[in-house]
């Protein structure tokens, strides 16, 4: 038997990305194809990004197809390409078209300059089957006409190669104006006889009402010594007329292009730079910036010195090792597919969100700037949490960037995507990764950049004010502190607007963003009022509870309310995968059922922070482990879906922590897999796989709590590093059984929770582990046995707090 992994990472290069660690090789195990399957008809459609990027790089560059749902660019299927583009969104929602998808470029080879099919539809080209491949820091791909792509990248830059077939002239083109959404409002481009390329262009975000400006620069003129590629022509081409837009106009020698901003209305515009080369390899370098083309040419200068490959490259697989091998496991003891899963996810967990820092082109700042919370919603659960045990130092300058979007607007920022406010979907959910930071990390918040009167205040002003819509960012809190609830058919008398839909998920979410300021004071030492005040907040969402409705046999559910108390009935199968009837679940106006992608069976569910309560409301433990039973029998519940994330995990509350390990492998097995298909929905900027990365462990994160519910892990030995604290925590799991890593384990295999035991001292609780033992540098030893019937005889252990905390029955003392 091999040494485990980790004996070989440990110590060896923690902070230090240059030094590659041969041993390890992580990067190897990274499939990023997991999620990229087309959503289309009803497919699974992940939305994963597979192209070629650093962690939270600004810079993802990938090849974008022309067939759509494509959020991220790519798909995994035999649809043409029309480019390869320089940033993208990750496994997001939003616009079909996708996000960003700026500035592509396209090698054409045997055509004349001035006919060559440079306009998206003529040149778009079909894939060799089977010739996309990519490993953390490189993505390739070749024609059927025998054109080979490559690139690989630095936060803001990077290296682009053409390989074609013969010796020229080869050509290629560069885009200005389509982006993922072909959304161009105006842009300018400039071209010189020495291969430099400057563009700037307004597009539409992918999920906002928003424009936002952005810029490029390529150069083609690498040092003779790496690369010789004689220019032979260049030129500009452009739409003839806006009427016919693939009428295109291919000029020799012309060296700009300018078109104003104009609202939306050059859409089909096409227009770009044209070069040819004598070479048969064409390397272009480029950078991106948000601020001017200048800037993104500088941006290449520095991080792309010496055009030289292999150092791109090396750096990119080296900083991806350094995130990957904050998990270690020993690879030739561990079942391959759970490896393959656990590495993937850890991947996808840490594109996004970007690191925009020295690019925030709306105000000037001495914090770090950051895209892509697209959005909150869907990242507070697990992506925040996982960075909060592997990488705090990433997620200090994340929740830095979240205070100074405070700093500016006087709210916490929601789901901020191509850099603009996008959509609230519910609660202000941005407020539970701060209470949670201030949780964690609030004594030592400003060696992590964060300040922590900042960030309290943040979270006050974002919990008490309302701004003019709470539809871009914030809540509305004058309802809220009115009626304790979010009512139905309510004309608001300060004039603040927001789509007024979703007023039951609303509140649910609001009185868990409360309890992250209850939190928050804790931590903080704020006045024992304000934890008073948001711990009372918080229990409001039993406001929204009707105790008349049932459902299936069931009795009890979140509904809406009108402002006299009466309450307003939604079927609690609304927006559930069986809803009969054809609701609308999103965020329109259309939406007349109170939740949010989600269903009341669901979202009575949701309260984290007190879910003794709902135990209770639902009619005692039995009850609710009949009805979790019966939510994935049904199933109410829909894997990809973030509000049923916790779910799975529901029966550690009712004392039957037995039965969340058999229902956490029946979810990971009927709904994770390797294939593209294998996350079930969209990865949701990183959401899924932090999730999956959670279930693998066999750990679930309380909301802005040191509390994680623990179970059975799929593993049979890790180690949790911290980047930060510098330790590395040691998990085992003895009488680990593979027998159990599947659906439905058989009778009698080792899945359950036998003991636990933290240094060497028996835990008093089998359902819960504190934050700071899981990040303490110990050991953490879990012992399984297969006796089910002892395992539900156990539950979550005697000791007095064995069962996970909830607000209502005295638990997150402070
Ligand atoms: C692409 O694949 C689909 C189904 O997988 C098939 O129907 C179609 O003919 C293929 N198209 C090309 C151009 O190969
Ligand atoms: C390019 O131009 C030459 C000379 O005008 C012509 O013979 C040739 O067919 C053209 N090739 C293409 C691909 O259009
Ligand atoms: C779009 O861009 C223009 C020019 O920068 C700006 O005036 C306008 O306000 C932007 N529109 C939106 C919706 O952001
Ligand atoms: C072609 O483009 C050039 C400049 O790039 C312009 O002067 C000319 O009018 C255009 N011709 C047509 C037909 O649009
Ligand atoms: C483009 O410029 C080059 C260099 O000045 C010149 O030799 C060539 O004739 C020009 N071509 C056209 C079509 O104007
Ligand atoms: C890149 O890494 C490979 C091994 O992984 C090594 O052979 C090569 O020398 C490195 N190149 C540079 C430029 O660091
Ligand atoms: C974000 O990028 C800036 C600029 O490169 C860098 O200084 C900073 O360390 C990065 N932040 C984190 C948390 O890595
Ligand atoms: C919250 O405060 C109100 C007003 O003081 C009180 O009526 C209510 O019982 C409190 N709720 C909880 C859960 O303590
Ligand atoms: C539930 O029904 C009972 C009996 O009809 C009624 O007295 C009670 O007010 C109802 N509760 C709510 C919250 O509507
Ligand atoms: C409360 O308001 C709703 C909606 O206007 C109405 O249908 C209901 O009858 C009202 N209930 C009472 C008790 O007035």
């Amino acid at each position: 038997m091999a040494p485990p992994l980790s004996w070989l990472i440990l110590g060896l290069t923690a902070l230090n990305p240059t030094a590659r660690v041969e041993a390890a090789e992580l990067t190897s195990l990274v499939n990023l194809f997991i999620g990229t399957a087309s959503g289309a008809n009803g497919g699974s459609g992940g939305n994963a990004f597979p192209g070629a990027a650093i962690p939270h790089a600004m810079a993802k560059v990938g090849i974008d197809v022309s067939t759509a749902p494509r959020q991220a660019g790519y798909i995994h299927d035999n649809s043409s390409i029309t480019g390869i583009s320089l940033m993208h969104d990750e496994g997001t929602g939003g616009n079909t078209n996708g996000g960003y998808g700026i500035f592509p470029l396209f090698p054409l080879t045997s055509c004349n300059f001035t006919s060559c099919p440079v306009g998206i539809s003529a040149r778009a080209a079909l894939r060799k089957a089977g010739a996309d491949a990519a490993q953390p820091g490189y993505f390739t791909t070749t024609f059927t006409n025998n054109i080979k792509i490559e690139t690989t990248s630095t936060r803001r830059a990077g290296l682009i190669r053409f390989t074609y077939p013969n010796a020229g002239p080869n050509h290629v083109v560069i885009d200005l104006t389509n982006d993922l959404q072909r959304s161009f409002e105006g842009g300018v481009l400039s071209v010189t006889s020495a291969g430099r390329v400057k563009l700037g262009g307004t597009f539409l975000q992918s999920y906002g009402p928003a424009n936002y400006t952005v810029f490029g620069c390529y150069d083609f003129q690498p040092p003779e010594t790496v690369q010789a590629q004689p220019i032979a022509t260049f030129g500009t081409y452009q739409s003839t007329s806006l009427s016919s837009p693939s009428t295109l106009n291919i000029t020799v020698n012309s060296t700009d292009l300018n078109f104003p901003w104009t609202s939306n209305s050059v859409s089909r515009e096409q227009a770009g730079a044209l070069i040819s080369f004598n070479s048969q390899t064409v390397l272009a370098r480029f950078g991106v910036s948000f601020h001017s083309s200048d800037q993104a040419c500088a941006n290449a200068e520095a991080e792309v010195p010496d055009w030289n490959w292999d150092t791109v490259q090396n750096a990119s697989a080296n900083a991806w090792e350094d995130v990957l091998s904050r998990v270690t496991v020993d690879t030739t003891v561990e079942d391959a597919t759970v490896v393959e899963l656990l590495y993937s996810s850890l991947y996808r967990a840490s594109l996004v969100p970007a690191n925009l820092t020295d690019e925030n082109p709306y105000w000037d700042s001495p914090y770090p700037f950051y895209d892509a919370f697209f959005c909150s919603w869907d990242t507070f659960r697990t992506v925040h949490p996982l960075l909060s045990i592997l990488d705090p130092i990433e997620w200090g300058g994340i929740v830095s960037a979240y205070v100074d979007g405070w700093r500016q607007t006087g709210f916490i920022p929601e789901c901020r995507s191509n850099t603009k406010p996008g959509y609230v979907q519910g609660g202000s959910d941005g407020m539970i990764p701060l209470g949670d930071f201030a949780v964690k990390y609030g004594s030592r918040a400003a060696e992590l950049g964060v300040p922590s009167d900042d960030l309290y205040q943040a979270l006050v002003d974002t919990a008490e004010n309302t701004p003019p819509d709470w539809y871009t960012v914030g809540r509305q809190n004058t309802a809220w502190k009115q009626f304790g609830y979010i009512p139905t058919d309510w004309v608001d008398p300060s004039g603040a607007t927001g789509l007024p839909t979703r007023e039951a998920s609303r509140a649910w979410e609001y009185a868990l963003g409360d309890f992250a300021v209850r939190q928050a004071a804790i931590s903080l030492q704020k006045s024992p009022g304000d934890v008073a005040k948001y711990a009372n907040r918080s229990m409001n969402f039993v406001n929204m509870w009707d105790p008349n409705v049932t459902s299936d046999g069931f009795s009890g559910f979140a509904q809406r309310r009108y402002p006299n108390g009466t309450f307003a009935f939604s079927p609690p199968n609304a927006c559930s995968p069986v809803d009969p009837v054809g609701h609308s679940c999103a965020r329109g106006s259309d939406n007349n059922v109170g939740f949010y992608e989600s269903s009341s069976w669901e979202y009575s569910f949701f309260a984290p922070h007190s879910m003794a309560t709902l135990v209770g409301l639902m009619g005692g433990p039995e009850k609710f482990v009949s009805r979790v039973d019966h939510y994935f029998a049904v199933p109410y519940f829909l894997a990809g879906n973030e509000p049923g994330f916790l779910v799975p995990w529901a029966y550690h509350y009712a004392n039957r922590p037995d039965l969340t390990a058999l229902r956490v492998r029946n979810v990971i097995y009927k709904n994770f897999n390797t294939g593209i298909g294998g996350i079930p929905g969209n990865d949701d900027s990183g959401a899924m796989a932090s999730l999956l990365t959670f279930h693998l462990l066999g750990l679930y994160p309380v909301a802005a709590s040191k509390q994680l519910l623990i179970g059975s892990p799929l593993l049979s030995a890790f180690t949790l590093r911290n980047n930060f604290f510098g330790t590395s925590t040691s998990f085992t799991v003895t009488g680990f059984d593979k027998s159990s890593l599947t659906a439905t384990p058989p009778s009698g295999s080792r899945v359950f929770v036998k003991s636990i035991t933290i240094n060497g001292q028996p835990s008093p609780s089998l359902c819960w582990i504190n934050f700071d033992d899981v990040v303490g540098g110990g050991k953490i030893e879990i012992e399984v046995f297969g006796d089910a019937t002892a395992a539900a005889a156990a539950g979550c252990g005697l000791g007095a707090g064995a069962l996970p905390d909830s607000l209502e029955t005295g638990g997150f003392a402070p």
